[in-house]
């Protein structure tokens, strides 16, 4: 069951202009447009004249215009404007979804209206502060196989020994730290005097070995937010609490069902070095871009494998401890929406 009250990401916000964008959001086909004011809407994407994808039609000042017959709906969803005709019957409605763009995001409720809390979208203001290049990938399983991917960061020296990954037994080694909290659960790991992958030796020249940190928030059922990096032995990253004058590096990650068995991953590679740089904001992205074609590849293979045996085993180990939170969360979330209308669930 997919988690309908809460907050998704819909798409990048310079993504969405005034010509219509179609999405897929828990199985409900949606079109984002911008109005004349420039005000983001999103409504279902079926004309409720004859059933037309509006998305095949245009915006016209407030309203989208179907490209059937002409019938226009504004950002509420109630049709304004029937050609050939003064009345616009009652029922001419469809649904609105309540959309906020925030930090370069636009962020879809796809649940009750009267729930939507803007207060609760993960905030992410290093979007305005660093610079950075953003994604979007079509994944071809649960989205929350990908937060899952998340966090277990030890597939890192196994997927990712070209990219991002490190020596395996630097990985074997590292501390870890769950935390679990209302909304999520929060881990840092650190791997303390160990050599550094090769994105951070080109990205800040490390010449020796170095304390690095993975320090990662998941915020259900939605968002990961991530901040790695490292320092040179002995600067005071692990001790003293330092980030800055090594290689830092955060990453937005939103994950949002499209239907049960695809997702939209939507994610953004920032760095905190060399700002002022475009070559490394390109480098850098190229880097994640192949770490995470990688991921894809994995999440894809393995989500045909657990769909074609959803009964057989699969087993925890003590690397899953933030992963097992995570899906906790998420548990305890798909029951509240579930109680709140009335359902059993089935567990699994
Ligand atoms: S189907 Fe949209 S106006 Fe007829
Ligand atoms: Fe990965």
């Amino acid at each position: 069951m997919l988690i309908r009250n809460a907050w998704y990401v819909a798409s990048w916000a310079v993504d969405v202009a005034e010509k219509p964008l179609a999405r897929t959001f828990l199985n409900e086909p949606v079109v984002l447009f911008r109005d004349s004011a420039g005000r983001i809407a999103a409504i279902e994407d079926r004309c409720c004249h004859r059933g037309f994808p509006l998305a095949h039609g245009r915006v016209v000042g407030d309203a989208i215009q179907c490209g059937y017959h002409g019938l226009e709906f504004d950002r509420a969803g109630r049709c304004v404007r029937i050609p050939h005709q003064d009345m616009v019957p009652a029922n001419a409605v469809i649904r609105a979804y309540p959309v906020v763009e925030q930090d370069d995001l636009v962020w879809i409720w796809m649940g009750d209206p009267s729930l939507a809390d803007p207060a609760k979208i993960p905030a992410f203001p290093w979007h305005k502060e660093w610079p950075y290049k953003a994604a979007t990938y079509h994944i071809e399983c649960s989205y929350e196989l990908i937060i899952d991917n998340l966090l277990d960061l030890t597939h890192l020296a196994f997927v990712h020994s070209t990219t991002v990954g490190g020596a395996p037994d630097d990985q074997v080694v590292a501390e870890m730290k769950v935390t679990p909290h209302e909304r999520g659960v929060h881990f840092i790991r650190w791997l303390r005097n160990s050599v550094p992958p090769p994105t951070y030796v080109r990205g800040v020249g490390f010449k020796g070995r170095v304390d690095r940190w993975q320090d990662f928030d998941f915020i259900a059922p939605s968002a990961v937010l991530q901040f790695t990096g490292a320092l040179d032995v002995g600067k005071g990253a692990y001790e003293e609490g330092k980030r800055d004058g090594g290689f830092a590096l955060r990453i937005f990650h939103g994950m949002t069902p499209e239907t049960d068995h695809t997702s939209h991953y939507f994610w953004s590679a920032l760095h905190g070095y060399r700002k002022d740089e475009p070559a490394v904001t390109a480098e850098v992205f190229r880097e994640i871009e192949t770490a995470f074609r990688q991921d894809e590849f994995v999440l894809k293979e393995q989500y045909a494998r657990v769909r074609a045996f959803p009964d057989r085993n699969l087993i925890d180990v003590r690397a899953d401890a933030a992963r097992v939170q995570g899906r906790r969360v998420l548990d305890r979330l798909q029951r509240e929406e579930a109680a709140a209308h009335g359902l059993a669930i089935a567990s699994g």
